[in-house]
């Protein structure tokens, strides 16, 4: 397949990432389905994704006319059979769960054509984990997004049965999709950006686990000298607080790693009380006015 022969993309799971790779599809001329387990779920999840379409396009990267155009190219189905019709790339951004990924993997290779090439947007696992399961390892590897709000960088990650072709084309099309492509070489549990990320986030944790300093002064700290607009803690409510909860609890689990254990703990209680972050309205800060973001933050102490 050639990088002009992509004309549809079927985003599986339509919560934060996945609301993201499918804007950031339809905005660049693809046609998109959206799939996930409940109609109720992925109407939801619509909602947010056009709060973010107008936010782009306030930012002036697309005009309001191409904002428009872009939600019309995306269709919700809670139907694994008619998301799986016509698909040409698959970008899938279920919860991170090995099993669950192979699973429907498993399921789709059933449904889709031959030529449909498979990606996953797993954040710590690593596609030869899946490959398995797809039953067209070839055609197959990691297609990795971030905040679409705040970088264009993708990664890409092959497992050592990738065919080269696959990397190409899927090098090519997040050229397509106005992304920035970084290639891994080798497989590794994290990607460039996430490895580093995932080592300070711990170090945060730890803090506030271990009751060194609280979650906002850890924030004001990193923000103070960095001048970022958000720290740690803005960002794990920003990515979801179960994510960072099952990938840190995966590695906690499997290490038994004491701090780490500690980290996953203190994750869990938020995780349990349904207070997610940014998705729920609720996390470390409250939204959608964190306090975080309010002018005084680093000089109130609160
Ligand atoms: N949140 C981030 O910042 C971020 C960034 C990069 C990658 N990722 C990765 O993307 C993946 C998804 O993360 P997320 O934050 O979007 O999670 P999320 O919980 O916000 O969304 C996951 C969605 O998958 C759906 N789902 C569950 N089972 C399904 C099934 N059988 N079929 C179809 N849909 C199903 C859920 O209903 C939910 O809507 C994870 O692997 C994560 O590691 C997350």
């Amino acid at each position: 397949m050639k990088v002009e022969d992509i004309k549809k993309i079927l985003i599986v799971g339509g919560g934060t990432m996945g609301q993201q790779t499918a804007l950031i599809c339809a905005l660049h001329g693809y046609d998109v389905a959206m799939h996930d387990i409940s109609m109720e779920i992925l109407e939801k999840g619509f909602e947010r994704l056009k709060k973010n379409c107008i936010r782009i396009t306030a930012s002036g990267e697309f005009t309001p006319e191409e904002g428009e155009a872009a939600i019309k190219r995306i269709i919700l189905t809670d139907k694994p059979e008619i998301a799986a019709q016509d698909a040409d790339l698959i970008i899938e951004s279920v919860p991170e769960d090995p099993a669950l990924k192979a699973k429907i993997f498993a399921s789709f290779h059933e449904l889709c054509k031959p030529e449909t090439v498979f990606t996953t947007n797993t954040s710590t696992l690593v596609p030869s984990m899946f490959a398995h399961a797809v039953g067209r390892p070839e055609k197959f590897c990691a297609f990795h997004f971030h905040d679409i709000a705040i970088t264009k960088i993708v990664d890409i990650m092959p497992h050592p049965g990738t065919d080269p072709e696959t990397i190409a084309l899927v090098r090519e099309f997040a050229i397509k999709i106005g992304q920035i492509p970084i290639e891994l070489k080798t497989e590794n549990h994290g990607y460039v950006f996430n490895n580093m990320l995932m080592a300070f986030i711990g170090s945060a944790l730890t803090l506030a686990s271990r009751k060194v300093a609280s979650v906002e002064d850890i924030d004001r700290s990193w923000m103070g000298v960095l001048h970022t607009p958000l720290g740690p803690f803005g960002m794990i409510d920003s990515i979801g607080i179960d994510t960072v909860w099952k990938v840190t609890d995966f590695w906690a689990q499997k290490r038994q790693d004491k701090h780490a254990l500690g980290n996953a703990a203190f994750l869990r209680e938020y995780v349990d009380k349904g207070d997610l972050g940014v998705k729920t309205g609720r996390g470390f800060y409250e939204y959608p006015a964190p306090a975080f973001a309010k002018k005084d933050f680093l000089t109130s102490g609160k």
